[in-house]
């Protein structure tokens, strides 16, 4: 496998889909290069070799993406996200990078009004004109964030955020890391854009069921305010900008974007995506998540 693919770096290894992807990469027999932040351990050196690199200093990353043939490009939420990964992509072909994964978002688009869409898409854009061969992963949003609902479920049972009547198609970020994984080793998929959901689009109020379900007593679902919403995520230290990229996203979650299910995992990995309820239940600590 990895003769066909050459070798393969990864950035964001220790992250939500890089340390799923890791275990994926290591279960194909592929033994990536991590590109970790300065400073950070890293991952086990059981499924990857190594590398310092800083995201946001794109020209750093060159010594590190030299040799590679294959890079999954992946940052974290930033203000410029864009920038960054369009320099990346001119740091990898300097570097004599081949192909290009990239995780990006369900909805991606240049001309989105939802920045971090808009972000993506331009980064797609940037790829298409670099003349890389690449497939694009659109994820709907993680069923793993919903992590960042457990602190108001226990103070106050309820779920407040400003999604009205909204249904999402939350994907499981194991099955984005295994989709992302067979792009990285299969060529075939070079050109693909992957949009990867769940099995289901749910609403607010029936996930809020299956908390209430989990732990016994009831758990509301509350729609409030975007400027309410925008008050309690920067009264809780979110940065404006942070807060602000989040309102643009349920907004295109109220305007019915985030609701698409797909057959992607099933038709790229080969199984079923997975239900939220189990991550429901893992996240309420019933097994490891
Ligand atoms: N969350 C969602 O629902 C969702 C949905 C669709 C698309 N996406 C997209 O997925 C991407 C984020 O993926 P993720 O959730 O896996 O990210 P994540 O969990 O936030 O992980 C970020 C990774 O980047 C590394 N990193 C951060 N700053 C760095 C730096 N300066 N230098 C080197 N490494 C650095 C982190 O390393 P450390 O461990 O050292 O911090 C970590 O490995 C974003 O592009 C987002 O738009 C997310």
């Amino acid at each position: 496998m990895a003769d066909r693919i050459g070798p393969v770096a990864v950035l964001g290894a220790t992250g939500a889909v890089g340390s799923a992807l890791l275990v994926d990469l290591a279960a194909r027999g592929v033994r990536p290069l991590a590109v970790v932040r300065p400073g950070s351990g890293g991952p086990s050196r059981d499924v990857a070799d190594v590398v310092e690199g800083d995201l946001t200093r794109p020209e750093s990353l060159l010594p590190a993406l030299t040799g590679a043939r294959t890079l999954l490009l992946l940052t974290p939420l930033h203000p410029a996200q864009d920038s960054l990964q369009r320099a990346i992509v001119e740091v990898a072909k300097e570097a004599g990078v081949e192909r290009v994964v990239k995780v990006s978002a369900l909805g991606a688009d240049p001309a989105a009004r939802c920045s971090i869409h808009r972000q993506h898409g331009l980064v797609e854009e940037a790829l298409a004109e670099s003349g890389l061969r690449h497939t694009l992963v659109r994820p709907n949003g993680f069923a793993q964030n919903l992590r960042q609902w457990l602190p108001g479920i226990t103070a106050r049972g309820a779920i407040a955020l400003p999604v009205g009547d909204a249904e999402v198609s939350w994907v499981d970020v194991r099955d984005v890391a295994a989709v992302a994984a067979v792009a990285l080793t299969d060529p075939a998929l070079d050109g693909a854009v992957l949009e990867v959901t769940g099995p289901r689009a749910l609403d607010y109020p029936t996930v809020a069921g299956y908390f209430s379900r989990e732990l016994g007593r009831e758990v509301r679902f509350v729609d409030v305010s975007p400027e309410a919403a925008f008050d309690a995520m920067t009264g809780a230290g979110m940065p404006p900008w942070a807060a602000e990229a989040r309102l643009g996203l349920y907004a295109t979650y109220r305007a019915g974007e985030a609701a698409l299910v797909t057959t992607t995992v099933e038709d790229v990995v080969g199984r079923p995506a997975r239900a939220l309820t189990s991550v429901v239940g893992e996240l309420l600590g019933r097994t490891p998540v």
